[in-house]
């Protein structure tokens, strides 16, 4: 039995504990580190030292783009999970925009088996806005997953209300509405992009959303929102009773128009990045805790393909392997607290996605564990990323915290800046 010892992250409040983890992955015991119990003391075969440090939940970021099958010049299963390993991320879902797209039994099927061999994560993989039948027999084989829903997809909007489609399922809304946006070429720089991809796309985006949760009485998911407005019409949406989630990526939270180099096309992501008055703005509703969860939305595009005019560049932003210190820093610049922040990045997205006995330390859960060192302050160095993705607009940042070690269902994964080991598993094969 391995013994975590550590200032830990337990339900909502910090506490000096020993985290004891059974050789199967699992959290058997928590006691307070003055306690000493001789009878657990004698079955303990190693205690791993964190008084120094934070211990958190192993995060679950629930939007990836680790690019395979397909585009795995960008990045491929492991390079992306070993970046999130360094970040505290244990178990990540990576988004069904692949070659070929993910939306058919077949290629769900082969995803998985690739997927399974080069994870150092655990995962969970969407499938795409497909059949009813494809959904269904997906659902049947592999449980509940997440279907992604790229509104701007041609047919999708038709599609959502012409087919019967399971009710069981997450829909989770990429929710710019196809007929209020532009195509992203048009765009010369991330001002122009704002313009032609304007926040009354999201929210027009999100009427599709309500209507569909509505009709097909189904939960539905918006990722990544970009301003109070969207997060307002999500909060009165619940209260009516609409199973209605959203996150917000760490991009958005940090990254504001009048702030950045307008041309850069490593700033062009979909949705854009906002001006300052929406940045403060989505900065508050999470202040005030209207946002369920955050995650990455790790967009990784090959150097050559980001090194052009803006107006030629493919969208997305990479940077997983900064996610907790991103957090953190994130934390001590706003209002925001840490804690929520926490919560948010680990047990309210493991909730809204289903994921079992993980997201929160406690007895029964496995023990996806985090070690973070908050006194640690770090300029992001594109030689040390261990995501292939190595330009983004995080390098050259002076963040705070740092991931010490990683523990993967009791397995120690990362430390020090190293992998120490790989056991990625398909997160329905867990438990
Ligand atoms: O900026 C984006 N990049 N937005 C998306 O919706 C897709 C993503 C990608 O796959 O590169």
């Amino acid at each position: 039995m391995l013994v975590l010892r550590g200032l830990a992250f337990i339900g909502e409040k910090w506490q000096r504990a020993n985290i004891a983890i059974s050789d199967s992955g699992y959290i058997v015991r928590i006691w307070r580190s003055s306690y000493v119990n001789r009878q657990i003391l004698s079955k303990v075969d190693a205690i791993y030292n964190a008084s120094e440090y934070l211990i958190i939940p192993g995060l679950v970021d629930v939007h990836v783009h680790f690019r395979e099958p397909g585009e795995e010049y960008k990045e491929d299963f492991a390079t992306g999970s070993k970046a999130a390993l360094a970040s505290g991320i244990t178990t990540v879902g990576d988004m069904p925009n692949n070659r070929p797209p993910i939306d058919s039994l077949e290629n769900f099927k082969k995803k998985l088996q690739i997927v399974s061999k080069n994870a150092y994560t655990d995962f969970f993989l969407y499938v795409m806005l497909t059949s009813p039948s494809e959904l269904s027999n997906i659902y049947k084989k592999y449980g509940s997953v997440p279907v992604k829903v790229y509104l701007y997809h041609r047919n999708s909007i038709e599609n959502l209300f012409k087919w019967s489609l399971p009710r069981e399922l997450l829909y989770v809304f990429h929710a710019e509405h196809p007929e209020y946006v532009t195509d992203h070429n048009k765009a010369k720089d991330a001002h122009e992009l704002d313009s032609i991809r304007p926040i009354q796309a999201e929210l027009k985006g999100l009427d599709v959303a309500i209507k569909f949760a509505m009709e097909n009485k189904c939960r539905v998911h918006i990722t990544h929102v970009t301003s109070y407005a969207v997060v307002k019409e999500i909060a009165e949406a619940r209260k009516k009773g609409i199973r209605i989630t959203c996150d917000v990526t760490p991009h958005h939270l940090v990254f504001f128009l009048e702030r950045i180099n307008p041309r850069s096309p490593l700033y062009k992501v979909l949705p854009p990045i906002r001006n300052r008055d929406a940045h403060i703005s989505l900065i508050k509703a999470v202040a005030r805790g209207l946002v369920d969860a955050i995650a990455s939305d790790h967009a990784p595009h090959s150097h050559k393909e980001k090194e052009c005019d803006f107006s030629e560049a493919p969208p997305g932003i990479a940077g997983i392997q900064y996610l907790l210190p991103l957090l953190y820093s994130i934390s001590k610049v706003t209002n925001i607290d840490f804690e929520l922040l926490v919560r948010m990045a680990s047990e309210n997205p493991a909730r809204i996605f289903g994921i079992r006995k993980k997201g929160r330390i406690k007895v029964g859960n496995l023990a996806d564990l985090v070690v973070f060192d908050p006194k640690c302050k770090e300029v992001i160095d594109p030689d040390k990323s261990l995501s292939k993705a190595t330009q983004h607009p995080y390098n050259g940042m002076l963040v705070r915290g740092k991931v010490i070690a990683t523990f993967l269902r009791g397995r120690l994964v990362y430390e020090n800046e190293y992998i120490t080991s790989k056991s990625g598993t398909y997160v329905w094969e867990c438990n």
